[in-house]
């Protein structure tokens, strides 16, 4: 008989559907009561890495958010896209194609299942010509309807409370520009601070990498903090960015490429400015690199109990560091500078239901950038179960070839 594992508990399929029903009830608005998905569980023996959605060659994935329910976003470096990608039936949907740009970056969550998408054109050669192209769009899954308006007022969010209740989130988002940024070359990484409308941009201007701020209530963009509070000014740009807020301290976490340090942070401000010095945690990378390609790290997000998880790009590999022991001792849990399933890692989320909230979800350019030794394959989203990957980097090579 058909049966389903919920927290190591065996419940008849009969009894399976009358306790999803009372469950759905309680959690209409995620993926809380869902059977769990038999490709996230079922899969004890091979490889701990799994291909959830390829594109074609050429197609860079630069960025991803996880949604509530399950679903991932993933934005694309060299077309102005956002699609959705189902991690359970591993298909891809085209959500939108944003118009007068010609790429989509950083992504975060800025609030429940509505996401703030940085869009515009980047060009790996020279970040400079994409002065004036850049803005920052909303992803809205909340089913707001109306006038075509999301509104982020305190007034706003009340009324959309009010609209919202007892609806399901919708799977068409509503889509719009907030504002345009027109004083920056490019914007990489995105991360919002919990229970404000600010959300933190990775910016690289004339006058060198640095923090925006962007309040999406109001469409107001100011620096957050100077590149004069980082290392390296004039090196390295800063990439991916996440947040942390533990014993009340808000803590900016970034990562630079093209140079060092690798990565650090910085506590700030409930308003995004600095709190205290920047502290360097990873100078060097600690792990083997390809010679001709920029070195360093790009995505970046925070595990349990001190663990930081970084996608490096030209490196082709997912390392884990600590920032309770040392980040030297960085382990590589997957890829190789050869690597070409691993290829091109850009950034990395981990699920956010029961059943795969130890699954690392990578975006991946497929070598677009830094094609080394390996050339390009298409970009994509690939799942990687860390909860069978805690062995020392020793014992523990994963190959994807
Ligand atoms: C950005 O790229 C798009 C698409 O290639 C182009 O139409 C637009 O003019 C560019 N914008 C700027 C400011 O260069
Ligand atoms: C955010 O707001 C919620 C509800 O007011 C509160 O429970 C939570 O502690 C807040 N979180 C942070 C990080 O401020
Ligand atoms: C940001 O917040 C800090 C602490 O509340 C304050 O000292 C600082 O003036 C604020 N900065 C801006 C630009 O609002
Ligand atoms: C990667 O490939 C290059 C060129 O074929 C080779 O020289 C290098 O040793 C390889 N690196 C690893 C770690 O296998
Ligand atoms: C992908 O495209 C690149 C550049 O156009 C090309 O060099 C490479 O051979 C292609 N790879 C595949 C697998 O088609």
């Amino acid at each position: 008989m058909a049966s389903y594992t919920l927290e190591k508990v065996m419940i008849p399929r009969s009894s399976f559907f009358l306790w999803w029903y009372l469950c759905s009830l309680s959690f209409p608005q995620d993926a809380y009561c869902n059977p769990p998905p038999s490709s996230l569980t079922a899969s004890n023996t091979g490889s701990p890495i799994r291909t959830i959605y390829q594109w074609p060659n050429n197609t860079a994935v630069e960025n991803l958010a996880i949604r509530s329910n399950g679903m991932i976003l993933a934005t694309i470096l060299n077309s102005p896209e956002v699609w959705q990608v189902d991690p359970v039936r591993e298909t891809a949907t085209l959500l939108y194609r944003f118009p007068a740009a010609a790429s989509a970056l950083g992504i975060a969550e800025v609030e429940h299942d509505a996401f703030a998408v940085a869009v515009g054109n980047f060009t790996l050669s020279d970040l400079s010509e994409g002065l004036g192209s850049w803005a920052i769009w909303t992803v809205d899954f909340n089913g707001r309807r109306g006038n075509d308006h999301v509104s982020w007022s305190a007034w706003g969010r009340w009324r959309n409370k009010r609209n919202d209740r007892g609806r399901r989130p919708s799977s068409q988002p509503h889509i719009q520009r907030v504002a345009p940024i027109p004083s920056v070359f490019s914007i990489n990484g995105v991360t919002s601070i919990t229970n404000s409308s600010l959300i933190l941009l990775a910016v690289t201007d004339a006058s060198n990498a640095r923090v925006g701020s962007f309040d999406i209530a109001t469409g107001t963009y100011s620096t957050a903090i100077s590149s004069a509070s980082f290392p390296n000014q004039g090196g390295a740009d800063i990439n991916g960015l996440a947040t942390s807020y533990e014993n009340n301290q808000l803590t900016l976490y970034a990562t630079f490429n093209g140079g060092e340090p690798v990565f650090g942070r910085i506590p700030i401000h409930k308003n995004g400015t600095a709190a205290a010095a920047f502290e360097v945690l990873l100078d060097k990378p600690a792990w083997p690199t390809n010679a001709d390609a920029p070195q360093g790290a790009d995505g970046i997000t925070l595990g349990r109990s001190g663990t930081v998880w970084l996608a490096t790009n030209s490196g082709n590999q997912v390392v884990r560091a600590s920032t309770v022991d040392s980040p030297s001792d960085a382990v590589v849990l997957a890829g190789g500078p050869n690597d070409t399933l691993i290829a091109g890692p850009t950034a990395l989320q981990f699920g956010r239901t029961r059943w795969d909230e130890d699954v690392l979800y990578l975006s991946l350019t497929g070598g677009f950038a830094y094609p080394g030794a390996t050339g390009v394959v298409g970009g994509r989203v690939v799942a990687l179960d860390t909860s069978r990957l805690e062995q020392p980097f020793e014992d523990q090579w994963i190959d994807g070839t």
